[in-house]
């Protein structure tokens, strides 16, 4: 079963950015689907990967969007990304030394419920206030 399932209340109206974002729910369904099914590290560690870059990605792109739009919680809204991706790159860097499948599907539901707080909060003040 899926870690979780896109709806469109989730959706911002703000096309590339929906289109992002439910590409990461895909992203982190299947990494824990990797897990799930003990796979080869080997896989895992591509989906790890692929989500790393995905996020870096996004997460550039919103921040672009926020200044398009002049949005007046740029820097906090940044500072929250950036704090995340610290987290995932080193959960990334250690399953490059130390491969532990159990420690990554625990990680996929702590992106999981990450990204789904983030999307339903923060990412909604783009569409919101200071649009
Ligand atoms: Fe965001």
């Amino acid at each position: 079963m899926a870690l979780f399932t896109w709806k469109d209340e989730y959706l911002l109206g703000l096309e590339p950015l929906d289109f992002e974002h439910k590409d990461l729910f895909e992203c982190i369904n299947n990494l824990y689907e990797q897990c799930r099914i003990q796979t080869e590290g080997g896989e895992i560690e591509d989906c790890l990967g692929q989500l790393h870059v995905r996020l870096v990605a996004h997460f550039a792109l919103e921040e672009k969007t926020m200044c398009e739009m002049k949005n007046p919680h740029y820097e906090a809204h940044k500072a929250e990304h950036d704090r995340f991706l610290e987290e995932v790159t080193e959960v990334v860097a250690s399953f490059g030394t130390t491969p532990d499948e159990e420690h990554v599907e625990a990680f996929a539901i702590r992106v999981k419920e990450w990204i789904l707080t983030h999307i339903t909060t923060t990412d909604r003040q783009l569409v919101t206030r200071g649009r």
